[in-house]
């Protein structure tokens, strides 16, 4: 099987080539390659079995559609989230789309609470001061969370992690999910009204969906509690930035931190330092002294990377060898 592999940074290379001279692979071929999968590169897919793409590429219509003609069956997401991949159109050109659920829930919920604890405690603001030999506190007052309440949103992998963090750092923990996670025996749920009126800080951890999209919004943030705090590690659009924004501005929040954003695509990953920003988003929001925002990389652990690679070339695998390995994504 000959995988061209989109996208390439030098670590994605360095735990897949890792993982791939483990020797069981010895069947699959992998040609990297930088540049994103998109409308104008999909066709550099041609004479492959597979293409691997990752969070930031786009596999819209016209990109499966091209991937067909190329004569690519399968597409294998080196990560778990899949919104960007439309899946009608890969079920109607019989090309299977794979995905690494659950590689390192640990990894996204720990960076999850290093944004919150970051966003609270001000440390990202404090570490610049310092540098500058500027050792004042004023301003860097935060708060704790023991005591206080999380409010989780999606209690599946990553969520239910979250939860134990929270838990462990002595928080009563409510949730809302549509599907109640038993395992969870600490965790109180309630209606997604309930866990945004009542949270002091609200992690979101649900995929994006058509029901989910914007979830957060002007609606939404005025059921919060003041001075509530707000974290995203899970996709940017269920958020609607503008409403946010406003909601900042208004002083509903006593911080945000965002792992995700609207408009992220096109910029995350890439150093654009030399650059002019296309879009204001991430200025807008970095303006707020009480925003924290990192660029996607909850996922970005070690572990992970490693399950990451372990689990596509299963994935690769069991494809070539026509098992079901479960990480097949379809429409139903
Ligand atoms: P999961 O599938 O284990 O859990 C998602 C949970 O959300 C499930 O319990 C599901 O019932 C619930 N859910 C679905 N629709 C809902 C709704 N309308 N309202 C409330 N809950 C709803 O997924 P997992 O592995 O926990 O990942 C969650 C999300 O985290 C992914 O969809 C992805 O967007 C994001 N993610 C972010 C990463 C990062 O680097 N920042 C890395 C990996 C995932």
């Amino acid at each position: 099987m000959k995988i061209l592999f989109f996208g390439t940074k030098s670590y994605d290379k360095k735990f897949f080539e890792e993982t791939w001279q483990n020797g069981r692979y010895h069947e699959i071929k992998i040609e990297y390659i930088d540049v994103l999968l998109g409308p104008e590169t999909a066709v550099l897919a041609g004479g492959y079995d597979a293409v691997c793409a990752f969070v930031n590429m786009n596999l819209g219509t016209s990109v499966i559609e091209t991937l067909h003609k190329c004569g690519v069956k399968l597409i294998l997401m080196r990560c778990a989230g899949y919104n960007n991949v439309d899946l009608e159109a890969a079920e109607r050109y019989g090309i299977t789309v794979m995905r690494v659920p659950g590689y390192s829930p640990e990894a996204v919920a720990e960076h999850a609470m290093a944004l919150a604890l970051t966003a609270i405690r001000h440390t990202h603001k404090a570490y610049v001061r310092v540098r500058e030999n500027d050792f004042s506190l004023n301003g860097l007052m935060g708060i704790t969370l023991n005591g206080k309440t999380a409010g989780i949103i999606g209690t599946g992998k990553i969520g239910s992690a979250m939860a134990k963090i929270c838990h462990g750092f002595g928080m009563n923990v409510i949730a809302y999910d549509k599907y109640n996670n038993s395992e969870l025996n600490f965790v109180k749920y309630m209606s997604l009204e309930e866990v945004l009126g009542q949270s002091d800080l609200i992690s979101l951890h649900c995929p994006l969906t058509e029901e989910t999209f914007h979830l957060i919004n002007s609606k939404t943030i005025a059921m919060m509690k003041s001075n509530v705090t707000l974290i995203n590690t899970s996709r940017g659009s269920l958020i609607k930035t503008e409403d946010l924004i406003n909601g900042i501005r208004d002083g509903r929040f006593f911080a945000v931190g965002l792992d995700v954003y609207e408009e992220e695509t096109g910029s995350v990953y890439e150093n654009l330092s030399d650059s002019i920003l296309q879009h204001s988003t991430v200025a807008r929001l970095l303006s707020f002294p009480n925003v924290c925002v990192t660029s996607h990389q909850g996922f970005f652990a070690r572990e992970a990377l490693e399950a990451i690679s372990r689990t596509t070339l299963d994935n690769a695998l069991c494809f070539m060898t026509g098992k079901e390995s479960g990480n097949e994504v379809r429409t139903i």
